[in-house]
């Protein structure tokens, strides 16, 4: 596999002196690094320290005509495979919920289709105030993974949650997104067992392979129109980028999002139900199947070719199909993946219809959620996992923890049969 390339964006906090300790991290793991500063980041550390670790000139000016011509703002991150913003300033976050582009760092963050991870570090005051939090809140909601800082004593003498986590732990979270194999011998002499908790060291899935159906479907009404639903297909990813991360070899079949595609995974967009039931038979066989996507129920009996016209007030009577159910006809299939897992989004009588939708879909787990709230679309998720066992039900947590939690569960279960 070719080596894998991530743009280190560093902005002026502090902590931006251990960004060049995580460069080196990266580098001994076998990643390559480019980084671009911003101009405050060069008051803690120098553009030629920076240079020096990555081996490469350092990228700050967005009017450096030379820089510009030779290596746009675009082709920064199109050369990348994830974007890390280490350290990421309360002021960045902020600049980034809100669409601003005012310097490279920023521009680039617009402009790129990459996965981006942040890293925060900032006193403790500015890390709990609700600005800050409500910023947090709709970089996760736009996709981007947030690394929670540690707690502890600050440079500034407080103490509480907003101190950069360690740079080991960093270049293991980024591996671990990147599907990168991370040595922890080579991290500055810690053995595998000191590694913090929370990322695992193995890859427990490494052989599977795995599908993953996510986003809705668009049923066309006529050339211009269609039934759709509210799934965003953030659930979907985050399931396919922990799958990924955790050794699995995956197949993301997703309906029409806007979102990009996770590290490691292998994509294949559809748009009805009819195309998604075809690229799920082609991704066969597989040892496990999650069925994220909110497949619309129905698509029109006839879609014409031509836009349907006002008619005089007449109002065209819409006929309605049924459309093939994807899951449950994984159920009864001959090459039916050993672990089979529907999702169920509910508004209501949540455990009862899971429990209900789990025998008559003829799956192994119904993963349950309530979807009254802002749960399509939002940035996190409580799941109730649904088996002839039992019920076991977890907490609410951002898209991408339970994505992993779920991963593990699913991990855990391949390995005993
Ligand atoms: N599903 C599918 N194909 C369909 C409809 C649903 O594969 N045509 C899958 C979804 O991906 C999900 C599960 O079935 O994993 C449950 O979807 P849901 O829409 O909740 O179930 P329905 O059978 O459509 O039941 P209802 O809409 O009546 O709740």
């Amino acid at each position: 596999m070719n080596e894998k390339r991530i743009l280190l964006i560093v902005t002026g906090g502090i902590a931006a002196y251990k960004s060049l300790e995580l460069v080196r991290l990266l580098k001994r793991q076998g990643l390559s690094v480019r980084a671009v500063m911003t101009q405050s980041a060069t008051e803690f550390v120098t553009p030629l320290s920076m240079s020096v670790m990555t081996e490469d000139q350092v990228y700050g000016h967005m009017f450096d005509l030379k820089e510009e011509r030779e290596i746009g703002h675009i082709q920064l991150s199109r050369q990348a495979d994830l974007v890390v913003i280490c350290p990421a300033t309360a002021n960045i976050l902020a600049k980034m919920a809100a669409g601003i582009s005012d310097d490279l760092a920023t521009t680039i963050l617009l402009a790129t289709d990459k996965p981006v991870l942040a890293v925060p570090a900032m006193n403790v005051r500015m890390w709990n105030h609700p600005a800050t939090q409500r910023n947090l809140a709709q970089l996760r909601a736009d996709g981007v993974h947030i690394m929670d800082p540690d707690e502890g004593a600050m440079a500034c003498g407080e103490f509480g949650p907003g101190r950069l986590p360690e740079p080991p732990a960093i270049a293991e979270q980024i591996c671990a997104m990147l599907g990168h194999d991370f040595d922890a011998m080579l991290t500055s002499g810690r053995s595998p067992t000191t590694v913090p908790s929370g990322v695992p060291l193995a890859r427990p899935l490494s052989g599977q392979r795995i599908l993953v159906t996510a986003g809705p479907t668009h049923e066309a009404i006529d050339p211009v129109r269609y039934i759709a639903n509210r799934s965003s297909g953030r659930q979907g990813f985050a399931i396919a980028a922990a799958a990924a991360a955790l050794g699995a070899d995956v197949t993301l079949i997703a309906g029409p999002v806007h979102l990009a595609t996770p590290p490691g995974v292998a994509r294949i967009d559809v748009e009805t139900a009819i195309d998604m039931q075809a690229a799920v038979e082609k991704a066969l066989p597989v040892d496990a199947a999650i069925m994220v996507a909110a497949v619309a129920d129905w698509r029109a009996a006839q879609a014409p070719e031509q836009k349907i016209k006002k008619d005089g007030g007449n109002i065209p009577a819409l006929n309605l199909t049924e459309n093939p159910d994807i899951l449950a006809s994984l159920a009864t299939h001959t090459h039916r993946p050993r672990l089979l897992i529907g999702f169920a989004a509910e508004t209501e009588k949540i455990l009862e219809h899971a429990q209900a939708k789990l025998a008559k879909k003829g799956c192994d787990w119904i993963v349950a959620n309530d979807v009254s709230g802002d749960v399509m679309g939002g940035a996190k998720n409580a799941f109730h996992i649904v088996t002839k066992d039992g019920v076991d039900s977890w907490p609410e947590s951002a898209k991408d923890v339970i994505a992993r939690k779920l991963m593990e569960k699913v991990a855990d279960a391949l390995a005993k049969g």
